[in-house]
């Protein structure tokens, strides 16, 4: 048996053997984030080695272009061109080049000689996660990346430890912020899509190449990873419909508030139960995983998610609603998420424990839109006239699809011939002195294949000028 000092002085020795311990770091990359990471790691030395077990000694930070000028000061002997000779002689890589190549090489090399991986590389994990789990598997290595995912939200490790041990059903997220300053913008101040990009530009929250935020593009890679590590399963950026928020108008957030909502660009994964998809599958079930612009009530959680703000709303069937809120991106908010995984990583290589394994227990199907149920927005514009109502509400039923509320508003009067759609489309033969009406239609939940028939069947009546907008509606 052994006694409590026994006890006290055999855990004091482990931890001046660990304090003993040296683990060797490389960095990859020394941009916004790494720059921040390599200060973390100089400065706040001696409290990381408390906590970690063993020293972590920054071996370099591999760079495209060492005579850089750079925001952080940091000793330039570190920086280097070599990230290969980095990685050879590394405990833990860290990578923060971002891209798939050659990232991905890099972190194959150091997961095949057994080194860990900490990343942040959403795009990577989202196109080729599997490549790298596997890897990982194979050597007991650990690839750890909650800086992929809403930055410094703590996240992954919500899913991927907290709730395994809950049955999560569904994944609702605000995780770009980019997008999220843009709509929040618009619902402010009423201006449109372009012109709050370009402010955003110059205020330096949009990038110079905004494509992969504002086409949902870096949300759909986020998807991507929360649907794998929620649902246990691999989803990769192929399997995540995406659509962006370039089509997101100012009428239509005008409309939105009228309704009481608002317009969030959601990135949402779904365990969707036996029999709700499509043929094939025939039991058991499957996932949805997608990103679109969303209405949502002004009183949902994720509603009050302002600015570049990220939030993850998560529903488990024992956990109930939990919601994750705070800094999306930047600098030091990422760089605390990758040093978080860097200390978590670093004591279990001191205990010498085994990398955990990649959390894809299960291969489930990915379910197409057309099984996916959800409310729908609908905005025309049509002629004022009797009878456009009745004729227009009879193609929704035609479809099946139930409307559960429907908002005019008339334009007023405006001559023929005038701007745009009106002057191309003359329903029903009007005159000078028509006017037109827009409609908004509100569904009750109807599949995508549904939704799309209806609004085909609709652009097609004399009628209707145009259909200026779908939008899927959550949360009511
Ligand atoms: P940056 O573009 O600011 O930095 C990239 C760094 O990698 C630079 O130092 C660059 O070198 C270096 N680099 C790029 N390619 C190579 C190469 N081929 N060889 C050697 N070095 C290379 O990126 P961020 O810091 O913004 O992002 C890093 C990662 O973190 C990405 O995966 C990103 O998605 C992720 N991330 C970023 C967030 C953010 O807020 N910025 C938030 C969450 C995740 P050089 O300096 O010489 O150009
Ligand atoms: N471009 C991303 C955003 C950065 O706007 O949220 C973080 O991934």
């Amino acid at each position: 048996m052994t006694s409590t000092s026994e006890a006290q002085l055999a855990a004091a020795q482990r931890q001046d053997a660990g304090a003993e311990r040296v683990l060797t770091v490389a960095l990859l990359g020394g941009g916004t984030v790494g720059s921040q990471v390599a200060r973390i790691l100089l400065d706040d030395a001696e409290a990381l080695t408390a906590r970690a077990g063993a020293r972590l000694e920054l071996a370099g930070i591999a760079v495209r272009n060492v005579g850089a000028p750079r925001d952080v000061e940091l000793p330039r002997e570190l920086y280097t061109t070599d990230a290969e000779g980095l990685v050879a002689r590394a405990d833990l890589v860290i990578e923060l080049m971002g891209g798939i190549e050659p990232a991905r090489t890099h972190i194959l090399a150091a997961l095949r000689h057994g080194a860990s991986v900490v990343t942040g590389n959403k795009a990577l994990l989202a196109q080729d996660g599997a490549t790298l789990f596997d890897e990982a598997d194979a050597n007991d290595a650990e690839l750890n990346f909650e800086a992929a995912v809403a930055g410094a939200i703590p996240i992954i490790r919500p899913i991927r430890e907290s709730l395994s041990g809950d049955r999560i059903t569904r994944v609702l997220g605000i995780v770009n912020g980019t997008t999220n300053f843009i709509l929040d913008s618009m619902d402010t101040t009423g201006a449109q899509f372009a012109d709050v990009l370009a402010e955003a530009q110059r205020l330096g929250y949009a990038e110079a190449d905004p494509t992969a935020d504002v086409e949902g593009l870096d949300a759909a890679a986020k998807a991507a990873i929360l649907a794998s590590l929620a649902f246990h399963t691999r989803v990769s950026l192929d399997d995540v419909r995406c659509e962006g928020i370039t089509k997101v108008s100012a009428a239509d957030i005008a409309a939105a508030q009228d309704a009481g909502m608002t317009i969030k660009l959601l990135a949402i994964a779904e365990l969707v139960a036996d029999g709700a998809h499509g043929a094939g599958t025939g039991k058991g079930e499957g996932v949805s995983v997608r990103v679109h612009p969303t209405l949502l009530p002004r009183t949902h959680p994720l509603a009050a998610v302002h600015g570049a703000y990220n939030a993850v709303f998560v529903e488990a069937e024992n956990a109930g609603s939990l919601m994750f809120y705070g800094a999306g991106a930047g600098g030091a908010p990422t760089a605390s998420a990758i040093m978080g995984d860097v200390v978590t990583t670093a004591r279990r290589i001191v205990a010498g424990s085994p990398g955990r394994a990649g959390t894809a227990t299960r291969v489930l199907p990915i379910v197409g839109p057309e099984s996916i149920t959800t409310s729908y927005s609908v905005g025309l514009e049509v002629a004022d006239q009797p009878g456009v109502l009745s004729r227009v509400a009879s193609v929704f039923a035609q479809h099946g699809v139930s409307i559960e509320t429907m908002r005019q508003q008339i334009h007023g009067t405006e001559k023929a011939g005038g701007a745009g759609a009106a002057a191309d489309k003359d329903p029903a033969g009007r005159g000078e002195g028509a006017s037109r009406a827009e409609l908004r239609f509100v569904t009750h939940r109807a599949t995508e294949a549904a939704l799309a028939a209806t609004v085909a069947d609709i652009k097609n009546l004399d009628v209707v000028e145009s259909v200026t907008s779908v939008l899927r509606v959550e949360g009511v």
